[in-house]
């Protein structure tokens, strides 16, 4: 037996193991559960929808600084006839005074990127024990060990709701990694790679392709997230990518990210979309972009495997998260659909198998059973698992399946792919979020078809 298969079988025994021994009644299982939502936008409101549909959550209390947010939220909720929930609002830290242990079992927090960390330590200090983030964790390396440390000396879960490790096709990818179809891993793909041009820009009142101003003039994301395209260049978005791939590799749990340098192409795509859509004489042409148009981070694992991400958002593409796992047995890639296994598909290898028919036998547990209600939510079905997950693990009081060292190492890829182009390219040293506990932590992610 291969060593990933013997891993993969030492993995399933431990998930069935854990499972066989678990009894809801034993332990201090809720049937129902408070929950706090802070940031009540675009991404906040999708939360809020998944969690109207369940019965075992009562949203009871939501935070916004903006009106139209917060009127927008409250439609929802009249929509489904559920209870209102709590309203604050106000100003910039109105939301500290729903973070209260007393009335919430657990928040979420779909916020601006740099308001992440300053809420998660808020919700720590508060007594909150789940507290489910949307990605990234935050902007500065020092963020991340602050939320590392914070949610150990607390006691707490922190779990950052990367939805992408829950795509139909990459959970069977990581069933067949699992299995050792792949053999052992060597090299993998992934990325961020969609046209936000229509998002970073918009006229103030609708959200997506509807002008060109961004900041205090723009709604939704343009309000904020174009400010990080002006002020910094790295992959400012890599955990859709490596969430996945960091999943099947085993990162923090017996293997890690040790280093990674990134490259930085010249920015042109969002000057030139404004010129477009705002004209050659709209203010914004003179804004000088700092987000290379082109960011590729290689990242180096302790196991030997090399993983390589994609930033790519400022030019006319259509999306792809332009995944790629390759092993010493075959490779799978999502961009032409494409799978080849030596000596189990059908042709030789000058031609690749349609991978449906694999991803279909290869169809993970989680989604055998959860694809209806799956469907239901948005982002074909993801948004279901993700949200999920975290509410069973909050009922249970059980860990969540991605945990803060999860989170702190996908999202402080960010800071330090900055920091190498920094640097000019240098390959710099990632830190171990986990203080050594990766050597001994096993891989549990989707081993059931629990959560
Ligand atoms: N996983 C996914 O598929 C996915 C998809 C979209 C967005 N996101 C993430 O979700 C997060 C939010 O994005 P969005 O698209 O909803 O942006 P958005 O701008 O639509 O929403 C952010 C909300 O936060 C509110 N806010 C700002 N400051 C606040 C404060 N001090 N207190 C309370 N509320 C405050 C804003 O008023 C706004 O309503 C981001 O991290 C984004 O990257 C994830």
């Amino acid at each position: 037996m291969n060593n990933s298969r013997r891993k993969f079988v030492k993995n399933m025994s431990l998930g069935i193991a854990a499972v066989s021994t678990f009894n809801p009644l034993s332990k201090p299982y809720a049937d129902k559960i408070k929950i706090g939502v802070i940031g009540t936008g675009l991404r906040g409101q999708a939360h809020i929808s998944t969690l109207l549909k369940r019965t075992d959550t009562e949203i009871t209390a939501i935070c916004d600084i903006e009106p139209k947010m917060l009127e927008m939220s409250r439609k929802l909720f009249k929509d489904t006839g559920k209870p209102l929930p709590k309203i604050f609002t106000g100003d910039a830290y109105a939301y500290r005074k729903l973070l209260d242990p007393k009335s919430i079992d657990a928040v979420i927090i779909a916020t601006p990127w740099e308001l992440h960390t300053p809420m998660i330590l808020d919700a720590l200090a508060g007594g909150l024990k789940y507290i489910a983030t949307e990605v990234v964790l935050g902007v500065t390396l020092e963020d991340h060990f602050e939320v590392v440390r914070s949610t150990e000396k607390n006691n707490a879960q922190v779990m950052m709701l990367e939805n992408a490790c829950y795509r139909r096709d990459t959970l069977a990818i990581t069933n067949m990694v699992r299995q050792g179809l792949f053999g052992e891993l060597i090299h993998l793909q992934g990325g961020y790679q969609h046209d936000l041009r229509g998002v970073k820009f918009n006229d103030g009142i609708t959200p997506y392709n509807s002008g060109a101003e961004f900041g205090e003039k723009g709604f939704s994301e343009a309000k904020w997230r174009t400010n990080h395209s002006v002020n910094r260049n790295g992959d400012l978005y890599p955990t859709h990518g490596v969430g996945p791939l960091a999943v099947m590799l085993d990162i923090n749990r017996g293997n890690r990210f040790e280093s990674l340098n990134s490259f930085s192409t010249k920015a042109r795509g969002l000057h030139n979309y404004i010129a477009k859509k705002g004209g050659a004489d709209h203010p914004n042409t003179k804004v000088l972009f700092k987000l290379g148009d082109v960011v590729t981070t290689h990242i180096k694992c302790t196991n030997g495997e090399t993983i390589l991400l994609q930033h790519d958002t400022n030019l006319p593409r259509p999306y792809s998260l332009g995944f790629r796992v390759q092993g010493t047995g075959g490779i799978w890639m999502n961009l032409n659909n494409g799978i080849y296994i030596e000596g189990q598909s059908k042709y030789d290898h000058e031609r690749w198998d349609d991978a449906k028919e694999w991803l279909e036998k290869y169809d993970h547990p989680l989604w055998k059973r959860w694809s209806k209600e799956a469907y239901q939510t948005g982002h074909d079905g993801i948004d279901f698992f993700v949200m999920n997950a975290f509410i069973e693990a909050a009922k249970r009081k059980e860990p969540t399946p991605m945990d803060v060292y999860d989170a702190a190492s996908w999202s402080a890829i960010t800071p330090l792919s900055e920091n190498s182009i920094e640097l000019g390219n240098e390959t710099v040293t990632f830190p171990d979020f986990t203080g050594g506990k990766w050597m001994s932590r096993k891989n549990d992610f989707a081993s059931t078809d629990a959560y």
